[in-house]
Parts: structure tokens; C-alpha cells; sequence
């Protein structure tokens, strides 16, 4: 039995277990639980969408498409029974009256499952912790420490050095493949992210192996946060039903933890800029008390994923449209060729709007995390007019909001103007504090802290490749295909290729 099921797909749990949790949650809601009491958002019966859920056999993350089709068939808020009540919003004025106007109402996160538990030291990082003093804590120093402007103007050449082995082994590739033939960007892209965190991290350039083996590690962890949440139903029962599964997550954490750890507690160069371990290790909370070498681990850990692929697959979004749009490129050539030391980035308006564009189409995560809502006495919480339940897990469709055709001129295609001088998009406050109408990093308490890193490292990757080398699609007239797959982040189908040119 235990082999059996072990042996099944990594991402799917088998159908007999899902019909007897639809079950479960079907009896709940009929003694009570449920819908008829107060006015919770309409949705489609916990049954019905589970047997239609794993029919398709599709990941926790594959549920997009199905939620956008519920959206055009229930309105802007509605909710679907799993091991949770979970509301989806995908209308901007309710999203920005629950995220900003709400206050802390619903900055919470709901309690980490297995396998996030296990990675996140028991809900001890800053996405998964609950909003409190621990919270607070972390994400103040992250911001101070690590990615305020002063800290990030002290990684100027490691984002240089980053961008010339991009372009380098980018070239490298080109050549021996042959002119004819087109290179792909994601792997060699990713490595260099992947390289530039990992210093601002640990303060370290480590060699290829080790680089191999922490990225291997880390992108473990994360596909385990991507799979279906089996363990979320009740854990005692699932956890021996996949016991190999649970002991490989075991082990996947030992191993982090052994190769982390050293890596946090290294000597670092006295030159070298303080990294966002430095930090951690000074952190106080209260009576003295530090942070555990797990929970530093975790944090990391997070920091490396938070800024790797999010900004990578944004990227590549954002070339792909200027192998397709010949015209945008030679606007940020132009930009770019007059101010070719890149010293001055907040003086080349289009470029900014190319980075701007590319999150409002293409934003890498199309919902947030989930939140929790904080449930104060005995009053209700309401968002969009419906009553939220206890315990209830609240999402937003960013992408949606980003595309909305009432607010934005076609909506559907790429055109950085919107964002420049006297166009609709022109001002657009990216936090959305005043108004939501994109929000690619979230809004209010629980917004990313990392936006201003990520659109500095977007702008000047962006502004690199298109300095040093011209892009064109690997054959001469062709577009490259823009069609979405669910990944961690949503990333292009089919990874960018294209023939690369060495500007003279
Ligand atoms: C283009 C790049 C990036 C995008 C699109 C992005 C997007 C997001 C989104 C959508 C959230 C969830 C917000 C919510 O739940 O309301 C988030 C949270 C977070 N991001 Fe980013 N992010 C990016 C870069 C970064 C970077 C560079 C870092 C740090 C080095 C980072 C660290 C975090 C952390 C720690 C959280 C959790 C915040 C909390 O729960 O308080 N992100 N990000």
C-alpha cells in the first residue's frame, strides 16, 4: 500500500483520497459549517470541483485557469471548500479595500503545512510567519539591512561582474552553436541571478559545485511548495500513506541545513560588502534571544528564492517581447548607447517603462501568498460584500487585475508608452497605496519587501542585454510563441531562444 502509493504521480494524490476528503468537507458544510448562516462568496460545490480538480490531475498551482473560469462564471469574489475555505478577489477596488484600507485585517498568513512547515522552520520565515513583533522584526531588518539603497549601491560590481559573465557565456554559447542557430537565455539568466543573490547572501563567490549543489537544494525545496498539499489533510494518516515522500523532505532538509549552515557562519573578507547573513547573525528578539541556525537557514533560503525566479522569468518575459517588437529594442538601444556606464538608470524613462510594462502583462506570480485574515471579537469580516469565515485563506488575481481592459488601452498587448510622460499609465504607483491598478508585488502590510531590488536588477539586466548584444527570433520573421505555463512563478512555455548579435 505505502509502495503503491508512494509510487504515484509526485503532484497528485490518488482519486480514492480525494473523494473521501470531498467527502468530508461536503458533511461539513452540510451540518453547518457552510454556506446559509451568513453570506459567504459564491463558488462551485467542494464535490464537484475536486472530482473536476483531479480529473485534470493538475498541481495545487494548476488551479489558475480553473479559478478565472469560475470568475467569469460567479462575479469578482468567490470561494471554493478544500482542507480550507479559500476566496479568491479579482477585482482591484475590493483588493485594494481588504490589502490597504484593511490595515492589518488581512495581513495574517494562514498556519504553514508540510512540506513549507519543515522548510520554513515551522513557519519562521517572513512569508510564512504570522503577522506579529517576530514578523516585524525580520522584515524591518531585511529592508534596512539588506535592501535599502545605500546596501544595494554596495553590490554595483557584483552586478556588474554578474552581467559581464551573462553576456560573456551568452556569447560563448552563440558561437558554438553557430550563427544560423538560437541560444537559449533561461539556464545561463537564471545562473547569474542565481550567483548575484547567493553573494548578496552569504557574502561569498562560490565555485561551480557548490553553486550546482545549493541551487539543486533550494530548487528542491521550492517544487515541494508547488506540489498538491497532501499533507495539509490530515497529516497523521498522509504522512504514513506517503512515508517515503515525508522522509525524502526529511532528508532534503538535513542536507540544506548541512550545507547552509557553514555558509552563514563564514568568515567573510573584510572588503566584501556586510551580506544578509551578517545581518541575520546580529538580530536580536526579545531577552537576548538569537536566531536558530534552522530558522537562519529558512530565511536564506528565502531570500535567495524570493529574488531569483521572480526576477528571472520577468525577464525573460520582458525579451521575448523585444525579440518580437524590433522597434522597442532599438528605443532602449537608443536609451541605453547615450549613457553606456548605465550610471544613471533613473534618467532613462523608457527603459523604466519596459520594466513597468513587463509586470503589468507579465507579472511573475499571477496571485499573491495566500493571506489569512485577523478576525478581531466577535465581528464579522467582510470583503466584496460576502462574509469571510474563520480560518479562511484570501488570494488575488494579479494578472487579471493587471490586464483589466477598464482601465487599461489594450489591455492585452505590450506597449511601454502607456508608462511615459502624459499617458494613462504614467505615475502608476507601483505599491498600489492610493489606487490598485497593477500589482505585481501585492499591496499594503504584506507587499513585497524586495520591489525596489527586483525592478534594479530587471532594469539593468534588461539594459545589459540589449547594450551588448542585438536579439532577433531564431528565424527571421517569426514571432516567439507567449504562451503561459504554471511553474513556481508562470513562466513562458516554450524558454526564450533567440540569435544574439555582439553590438560593436
Ligand atoms: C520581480 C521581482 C519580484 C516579484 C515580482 C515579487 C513578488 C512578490 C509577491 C507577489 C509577494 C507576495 C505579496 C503578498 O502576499 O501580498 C512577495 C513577497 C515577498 N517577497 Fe517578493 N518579489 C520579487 C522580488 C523579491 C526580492 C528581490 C526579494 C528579496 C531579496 C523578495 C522577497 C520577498 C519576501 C521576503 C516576501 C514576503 C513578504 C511578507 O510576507 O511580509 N522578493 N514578492
Amino acid at each position: 500500500m505505502d509502495q503503491a502509493a508512494d509510487s504515484y504521480s509526485t503532484s497528485t494524490p490518488p482519486l480514492f483520497l480525494l473523494g473521501s476528503l470531498a467527502l468530508a468537507v461536503s458533511l461539513l458544510v452540510l451540518l453547518g459549517h457552510g454556506r446559509g448562516k451568513t453570506r459567504l462568496p459564491p463558488g462551485p460545490p467542494a464535490l464537484l470541483f475536486l472530482a473536476k480538480f483531479a480529473a485534470l490531475r493538475r498541481s495545487i498551482f494548476d488551479l489558475g485557469p480553473m479559478i478565472v473560469d469560475l470568475h467569469a462564471r460567479h462575479g469578482p469574489v468567490i470561494s471554493i471548500h478544500l482542507f480550507r475555505t479559500l476566496i479568491f478577489v479579482a477585482d482591484r477596488k475590493v483588493a485594494h479595500r481588504a490589502l490597504v484600507q484593511g490595515g492589518a485585517t488581512f495581513a495574517e498568513r494562514p498556519p504553514a503545512v508540510d512540506p513549507t512547515r519543515l522548510f520554513t522552520s515551522g513557519g519562521r520565515d517572513i512569508s510564512s510567519s504570522p503577522y506579529g513583533t517576530y514578523w516585524r522584526l525580520l522584515r524591518r531588518n531585511l529592508v534596512t539591512e539588506a535592501l535599502s539603497p545605500a546596501r544595494v549601491a554596495h553590490f554595483a560590481d557584483a552586478r556588474r561582474s554578474a552581467c559581464d559573465g551573462l553576456v560573456s557565456s551568452l556569447l560563448k554559447e552563440q558561437e558554438r552553436q553557430g550563427q544560423e542557430e538560437a541560444v537559449t537565455l533561461r539556464p545561463l539568466l537564471r545562473r547569474a541571478m542565481f550567483e548575484l543573490l547567493v553573494f548578496m547572501c552569504f557574502g561569498a563567490r562560490l565555485d561551480r559545485e557548490a553553486l550546482d549543489e545549493v541551487e539543486e537544494l533550494l530548487h528542491q525545496a521550492l517544487l515541494s511548495f508547488t506540489s498538491f498539499p497532501v499533507f495539509a489533510f490530515f497529516p497523521a494518516v498522509t504522512k504514513r500513506l506517503f512515508r517515503r515522500r515525508w522522509a525524502g523532505y526529511l532528508a532534503l532538509r538535513r542536507r540544506q541545513e548541512k550545507v547552509l549552515v557553514p555558509l552563514i557562519h563564514a568568515e567573510r573578507a573584510g572588503d566584501d560588502p556586510p551580506c544578509y547573513a551578517d545581518s541575520l547573525l546580529a538580530v536580536r528578539m526579545a531577552d537576548d534571544v538569537r536566531l536558530t541556525d534552522s530558522e537562519m537557514v529558512s530565511l536564506c533560503s528565502e531570500f535567495i528564492n524570493g529574488g531569483t525566479d521572480t526576477t528571472v522569468t520577468l525577464l525573460e518575459w520582458i525579451m521575448a517581447e523585444l525579440v518580437n517588437r524590433p522597434d522597442v529594442q532599438a528605443k532602449v538601444y537608443e536609451e541605453v548607447r547615450a549613457n553606456p556606464e548605465l550610471s544613471d538608470l533613473q534618467g532613462m524613462p523608457y527603459l523604466k517603462a519596459v520594466v513597468m510594462e513587463g509586470l503589468r502583462l507579465h507579472p511573475p506570480g499571477h496571485f499573491l501568498l495566500p493571506h489569512g485574515v485577523q478576525h478581531s471579537g466577535d465581528g464579522d469580516v467582510e470583503i466584496g460584500g460576502y462574509t469571510v469565515p474563520k480560518g479562511a485563506e484570501v488570494n488575488f488575481l494579479v494578472a487579471k487585475i493587471g490586464r483589466d481592459e477598464t482601465v487599461w488601452t489594450a489591455a492585452r498587448e505590450f506597449r511601454p508608452e502607456r508608462f511615459l510622460e502624459g499617458a494613462e499609465g504614467h505615475g502608476v504607483d507601483i505599491t498600489g497605496s492610493r489606487e490598485i491598478k497593477m500589482m505585481p508585488f501585492g499591496a499594503g502590510r504584506r507587499m513585497c519587501p524586495g520591489y525596489s531590488l527586483g525592478m534594479h536588477h530587471a532594469e539593468y539586466f534588461v539594459a545589459r542585454m540589449v547594450r551588448d548584444l542585438e536579439w532577433r527570433p531564431p528565424v527571421e520573421g517569426e514571432a516567439v510563441d507567449m504562451v503561459e505555463k504554471l511553474d513556481f512563478t508562470t513562466v513562458i512555455k516554450h524558454p526564450l531562444r533567440a540569435r544574439l548579435f555582439a553590438r560593436t
